[in-house]
C-alpha cells in the first residue's frame, strides 16, 4: 500500500514575503475566499504563516487597517507554524499537527524540500487522507483475515481427511495384532512373537490416541466442535475413568481416590469431553507421579454455585515460569519423564479449549516436588436444579 507522503499532499501556494505589506496580504484573501493560510518565505526559506481567521479577526478591528495596513505582513504572522519536509509521511505529519490535540482542522503546515519552500499543506486535506488510509488498513486487514481462515480450513480438512485415512489402516493393524495376540487361529510359534504382537497392539493404540488427539485439536481450533450436551451424572464419568485407567495407576505404583460431593447436581454437559477431560488429566496425574504418590479427583459445588473438577497428584510439579506454557498446544517440560513417557503436548491445551467451550476455564496450580492440582470449574448455569416433582415424590 502506497502511502502518500508531504510532497503528494502539498499545494503550490503563492507565498508572502515578510515584507509584504498586511493591506496586500487583506486584498489577495479578499480575492481568493478558498485560501485559508499563506506561508510567508523570504529567499525560498520559510520564516512565517498567516492564518486567514487569525488575520482577518485583528484587520477588521476598529481602527486595525489604520494601524497594521502599511505595516509588513511579519507584525501579523504566525512566527512559528509546523514545517515539514516533502519526505514525511502523511502519519508522520499527522502526528506532527495533532499529536498535541489542540490542532484546528483550518490549520496548515509549511512542506519544504531540503530546507527550500515547497507548497503548503491543509489539515483538512491530510485529515481525509488519513481516513482513506484508515479504511483501506481495515479492508487489508479483513482480507488478510479472511485468508488465513481459508487457509485454517483447509488445514482442519487436510488434518481430517489424513486422521481418516490413516484411522483405517490403523484399525485393522490393532484389529489383527488384537487377535493374532488372542492365538484365536492357533498358538504362536516361536513365541517370542507374542511378545512383539503386544508391542504392535499397544504402538498401534497409542497412535490411534494421538491422531485423535490431532484431530480434536484442529476441530476446536477450527471452530467446528459442536457440543452434544445432555444432563451428565459426574460421579459415574470419574469412576469409569478410574476403572478405564486402573492398570496404568497400578502399574506405576501409585494410588487413587475420589472426593465426590454426596449432592452433586447433574451437569448440562458434552459427556464424551467431560469424559475426555478427565482421562486427559489424570493420566497426566498418573504419567508425572513416581512411585508410592497418591492421585485424588473431587468434585463439588464451588463458592460461586458451579462445578469444580479437581485432580491432584503428589508428583513432580511444573516450574512457574511453564505453568502458562503447557497450556498450550505442543508444549512440554522439558524432562526425564516427558522424555521417557510417550505424549504430543496436546492433553492440556484440549482440556482447557472444552472447558471453555463449555463456558469454564482450566486452572493449574503447581509446585515442584510437591505436585499438582489441575481444576476445571465450569459455571453455575450448568448445574441442573433437582426437578421439583421429583422433590415432591420424595417428600410425599
Ligand atoms: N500433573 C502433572 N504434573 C507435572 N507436569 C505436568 C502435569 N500435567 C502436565 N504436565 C506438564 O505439562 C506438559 C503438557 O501436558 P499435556 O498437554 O497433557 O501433554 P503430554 O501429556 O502429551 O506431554 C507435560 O508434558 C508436562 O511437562
Ligand atoms: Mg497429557
Amino acid at each position: 500500500m502506497q502511502i502518500p507522503i508531504a510532497r503528494d499532499l502539498a499545494e503550490r501556494v503563492a507565498p508572502f514575503s515578510s515584507r509584504t505589506t498586511c493591506q496586500e496580504v487583506f486584498d489577495r484573501f479578499m480575492a481568493s475566499g478558498s485560501l485559508l493560510n499563506v506561508p510567508v518565505v523570504n529567499d525560498g526559506r520559510p520564516v512565517g504563516m498567516v492564518s486567514r481567521q487569525d488575520f482577518l479577526l485583528v484587520y477588521v478591528r476598529l481602527y486595525g487597517r489604520e494601524i497594521y495596513g502599511r505595516r509588513p505582513i511579519s507584525s501579523l504572522m504566525n512566527r512559528y507554524p509546523l514545517v515539514v519536509d516533502a519526505s514525511e509521511s502523511c502519519e508522520q505529519i499527522n502526528t506532527r499537527l495533532f499529536g498535541s490535540g489542540l490542532s484546528s482542522p483550518l490549520q496548515g503546515y509549511i512542506v519544504t524540500d531540503n530546507g527550500t519552500y515547497f507548497g503548503l499543506g491543509a489539515a483538512a486535506t491530510l485529515m481525509r487522507v488519513m481516513a482513506g488510509l484508515t479504511e483501506r488498513r481495515a479492508q487489508d486487514l479483513e482480507r488478510q483475515r479472511q485468508r488465513a481462515e481459508a487457509a485454517n480450513q483447509s488445514k482442519t480438512k487436510f488434518l481430517a481427511t489424513m486422521s481418516h485415512e490413516l484411522r483405517t489402516p490403523l484399525n485393522a493393524i490393532i484389529g489383527f495384532a488384537d487377535l493374532i495376540r488372542m492365538e484365536l487361529y492357533g498358538e504362536m510359534q516361536p513365541s517370542r512373537y507374542k511378545e512383539y504382537v503386544a508391542d504392535i497392539h499397544n504402538s498401534g493404540i497409542h497412535l490411534l490416541g494421538m491422531i485423535n488427539e490431532l484431530l480434536d485439536m484442529a476441530k476446536i481450533e477450527a471452530g467446528r466442535s459442536e457440543l452434544n450436551e445432555t444432563e451428565i451424572v459426574v460421579p459415574e464419568i470419574v469412576d469409569e475413568v478410574v476403572r478405564m485407567l486402573r492398570p496404568s495407576i497400578t502399574e506405576s505404583g501409585l494410588t487413587i481416590s475420589t472426593q465426590i460431593a454426596e449432592d452433586l447436581p447433574t451437569l448440562f454437559a458434552d459427556e464424551q469431553q467431560i469424559r475426555r477431560i478427565l482421562v486427559n488429566l489424570v493420566s497426566n496425574a498418573v504419567k508425572f507421579t513416581p512411585p508410592q504418590g497418591t492421585i485424588s479427583v473431587v468434585a463439588e459445588v464451588a463458592g460461586d454455585g458451579g462445578m469444580r473438577i479437581a485432580v491432584h497428584d503428589t508428583g513432580i510439579g511444573i516450574p512457574a515460569d511453564k505453568l502458562q506454557k503447557v497450556l498450550e498446544p505442543f508444549e512440554q517440560v522439558e524432562n526425564s519423564f516427558t522424555r521417557t513417557r510417550a505424549g504430543t503436548g496436546l492433553g492440556l491445551p484440549l482440556a482447557k479449549a472444552m472447558a471453555e467451550a463449555h463456558d469454564g476455564a482450566l486452572c493449574l496450580e503447581s509446585e515442584i516436588g510437591m505436585g499438582t492440582t489441575v481444576c476445571v470449574c465450569l459455571p453455575p448455569a450448568r448445574l441442573v436444579p433437582p426437578a421439583p416433582d421429583r422433590q415432591i415424590t420424595e417428600v410425599a
